[in-house]
């Protein structure tokens, strides 16, 4: 499938090839240098975010003809082949179809021998959480004392299916969510180098609607150049992939903001009119809302938005209306009312629900708001009397 091709063709192949987990990389290469290196590790979190990447970047750096380094080569027969996926002494086993513990059990009787030409013995367990109870506990003995040379490094994107058991006997390394402007980064490097004519405004969409997995970026990326022409715009990808436009969620934050049932109605009625998938303007919404109050907030923004906003200055004036206790009621309600609406038969009868009990909430006084003002009353009296 083509949408293969770009993320596997774009394998960070080098730490420093590797885009948004500098705390990670930063920690392995210091226990190369410093020859600390552990006996099993753990990589966590979300999928498409580099652990298979770094897993192999990491078997090179300690097998490296050159090595241990943390800058492999790349060209000598270790790096080649763990590259392609066939060094004999770096094991690659997908925890999804090898999860018995028959399985482990044959895994333990092969860690017994030494590595075949290489440094270490690197095993790499893809999907861990997939082992059975029993299974975990045929690996606990093996991953407590392992052979001198062998290392465990293992992958998983459910940390919270891993029992304290085996936690306890590995490092573990948490890969996050890659901000927005470094899969930008990313995809512009990439677009270059394949000489594609796409604007900045594609790949914002395109970082911004992947989660912030690259693997789900570069997929996007591949879908919408497969469906556009040579010169490929903001414009396109929108169509493309459903994208709400800024524009709406202004006009129904500024509908519930003003109170304006008309407005909020008015505006649902074209959604539905023009087709829009109301879950994703419902998801869409949540995380305009929850940017917002970012905005409100925190100082520095740049790693925190989930999108950017073209429309600046109506963003901003709407947002001058509301309070960040405002907003945050706004993303309370909107949070949950997620489950009720996601099983909602007609979902827009769901939408239309829960932008009525915005517009109601705004109605309501916060209690903050009323103690505000008897205070100010209480303070008139005295002034007064
Ligand atoms: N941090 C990153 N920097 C650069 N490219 C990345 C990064 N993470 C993922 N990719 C891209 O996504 C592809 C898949 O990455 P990888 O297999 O390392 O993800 P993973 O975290 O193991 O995902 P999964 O949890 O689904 O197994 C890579 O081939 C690469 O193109
Ligand atoms: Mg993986
Ligand atoms: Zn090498």
């Amino acid at each position: 499938m083509a949408s293969q091709v770009t993320a596997l063709k774009w394998r960070p192949q080098t730490f420093d090839d590797l885009v948004g987990q500098e705390v990670v990389s930063q920690t392995l290469k210091n226990a190369i240098k410093s020859d600390r290196v552990h006996h099993a590790y753990l990589f966590a979190g979300l999928r498409g975010s580099g652990k298979t990447s770094s897993a192999r970047i990491f078997a090179k750096a300690l097998n490296c003809e050159q090595g241990p380094t943390d800058t492999p080569c790349l060209k000598c027969p270790s790096c080649e082949e763990i590259k392609l996926g066939n060094a004999l002494d770096v094991v690659e086993i997908d925890a999804a179809s090898n999860n018995s513990v028959d399985n482990i059990r044959e895994l333990r009787e092969l860690v017994r021998y030494n590595a075949a030409r290489d440094r270490y013995k690197i095993y790499i367990i893809d999907e861990v959480h997939m082992l059975t109870t029993s299974a975990f506990n045929a690996l606990l003995k093996t991953l407590e004392e392992p052979p001198p040379n062998v290392v465990f490094i293992m992958a998983t994107t459910e940390l919270h299916k891993i029992p304290a058991t085996i936690l306890s006997r590995c490092q573990q390394f948490d890969f996050r969510q890659i901000p927005l402007f470094k899969i930008e980064a990313r995809l512009r490097v990439i677009a270059d180098s394949s000489k594609l004519d796409i604007d900045d405004e594609s790949l914002t969409l395109v970082a911004q609607a992947s989660g912030g997995s690259m693997r789900d970026a570069l997929s996007i990326f591949d879908q919408v150049i497969a469906a556009s022409g040579e010169k490929i715009t903001g414009l396109d990808v929108r169509s493309i992939l459903g994208v709400v436009e800024d524009a709406i969620l202004i006009d129904l934050l500024t509908g519930v903001v003003k109170q304006s049932a008309d407005q909020v109605f008015g505006r649902i009625n074209e959604l539905v009119h023009y087709g829009h998938d109301l879950k994703q303007v419902y998801e869409t919404f949540t995380g305009f809302i929850r940017d917002s109050i970012v905005l409100k907030s925190c100082a520095d923004t740049s790693e925190l938005l989930e999108r950017r906003y073209g429309h600046g200055d109506s963003h901003q004036e709407t947002l001058g209306d509301m309070g960040t206790p405002d907003l945050i009621r706004m993303l309370d309600v909107l949070v949950k009312h997620e489950p009720v609406f996601r099983q909602a038969a007609s979902p827009r009868y769901a939408f239309e629900l829960v932008f009525l009990k915005l517009l109601e909430q705004r109605k309501l006084v916060p209690i903050e708001r009323m103690l505000d003002d008897l205070k100010t009353f209480v303070e008139n009296e005295k002034k007064n009397g």
